[in-house]
């Protein structure tokens, strides 16, 4: 079982950080790359042209190991997960009869592509909303996507856990799905991915975009993208360089290449050696890697289950075990109590969580520790 990893970070005394699905805090390791990154340019002579391409390299055969693939030409690096969802837009072709299956109220950068393709082409948008429900509101969720997925779908877009309360979506079933009606299935891993398992030779999406910056522990503006099969041969988002053929040799690049890289490096964003944001992302992942998500997963769960025992004994209500993360939950409040005088006490007391919706969301992570749930629980019940 995994220990508290606290030592590992420099978070400041004091203040009980519980929010790491708003941004993870900065591992030691992940601060020291990236200040030796800024570095590095005082003497570019240094870089090689081997360094516009080593460093990339092994941070996507990092993500490959992390999500259990072998391809890692598959993987790409991505500025942000629109950015990411924009590749998947742009190899669409959709008409008035088809349509788009999304979660209600899912993260705004993986729902405006989808408006926007669907004002281009027609394509309707079935919004699926949770059930109006506490008692199974997570399974019954995940029944109605589901039954919604038809003939006419032919994309679902959703996270692995919602990013406003961590309702589990069942990927497996989903995936099952998709297939029977020939739909393609795009992952925001954003709010999962880094601290819950994702096995791509399992779940075979189409697509999985990750932002960085907070379950991979990674700084802001970097993030990783898979892609799948249906992409091989699509058209990028920009051209660039470094994305085709040959651009190893720095001597030729002139001699302007029709082909890509393999895979799906056609999709990198421009620059995406980038010598500061790469390190770091990379040594997030080696350490990602080391304790491994089902072992986040576990830590969360023994940190989280006896206060969530006890707030549920107080009248508060938590999705069951089986439809949330153990690492992102909404806790919901008794009806009699008014979120403003929650919100300012969880302030007063330095907790930082998020409010998102109905939910207060609580993000715990390996550097929390059972007494900092304690102390939001208190908090709560008083
Ligand atoms: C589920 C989810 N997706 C994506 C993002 C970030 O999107 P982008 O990288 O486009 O800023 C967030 C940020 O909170 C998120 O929660």
């Amino acid at each position: 079982m995994l220990k508290n990893q606290r030592a590992k970070f420099s978070l400041q005394t004091g203040t009980t950080y519980l929010n790491c699905a708003y941004m993870s805090p900065g591992l030691k390791s992940v601060e020291k790359a990236g200040i030796d990154g800024v570095k590095a340019k005082r003497n570019p002579f240094k870089i090689s042209t081997d360094d516009f391409f080593s460093e990339s390299e092994s941070l996507r055969i990092a993500f490959a190991e992390l999500i259990n693939t072998k391809e890692s030409n598959r993987i790409v690096i991505i500025p942000s997960v629109s950015y990411g969802l924009a590749n998947v837009v742009n190899n669409l072709r959709l008409t008035s009869t088809d349509s788009i299956i999304v979660a209600a109220e899912q993260f705004p950068s993986n729902y405006y592509p989808w408006q926007r393709l669907s004002m281009q082409t027609g394509a309707k948008i079935k919004i699926i909303n949770p059930p109006l429900i506490r008692e199974g509101r997570g399974k019954r969720w995940n029944e109605l996507l589901l039954e919604a997925i038809d003939k006419n779908t032919k994309l679902v877009a959703l996270g692995n856990v919602h990013w406003a309360d961590g309702t589990l979506f069942n990927l497996v079933e989903i995936r099952k799905r998709t297939k029977a009606v020939g739909a393609l299935l795009v992952i925001d891993g954003t709010q999962s991915v880094g601290a819950l398992p994702f096995d791509i030779q399992k779940i075979k999406p189409d697509a999985l975009i990750c932002g960085g910056y907070k379950w991979l522990m990674g700084p802001y503006s970097i993030g990783l993208a898979y892609y799948g099969e249906y992409f091989d041969g699509g058209t990028p988002i920009e051209e660039n360089w470094i994305n085709r053929l040959h651009s190893e040799n720095f001597a030729e690049l002139v001699n302007y290449q029709t082909d890509y890289q393999a895979g799906a490096l056609r999709y990198e964003v421009g620059e995406h050696s980038n010598f500061i944001l790469v390190p770091m992302m990379l040594a997030a992942l080696k350490q990602i890697n080391q304790w491994k998500p089902e072992n986040i997963q576990a830590y969360c769960a023994k940190i989280t289950s006896r206060p969530l025992h006890l707030l549920k004994e107080s009248g508060f209500w938590v999705e069951d075990d089986e439809y949330r993360g153990q690492h992102l939950f909404g806790i919901r409040l008794p009806q009699l109590l008014k979120t403003k005088i929650v919100k300012e006490k969880i302030q007063v007391n330095k907790i930082s969580v998020s409010f998102r919706g109905d939910a207060i969301r609580v993000a715990p992570n390996v550097y929390n520790d059972e007494k900092e749930m304690m102390k939001l629980v208190k908090v709560l019940i008083s």
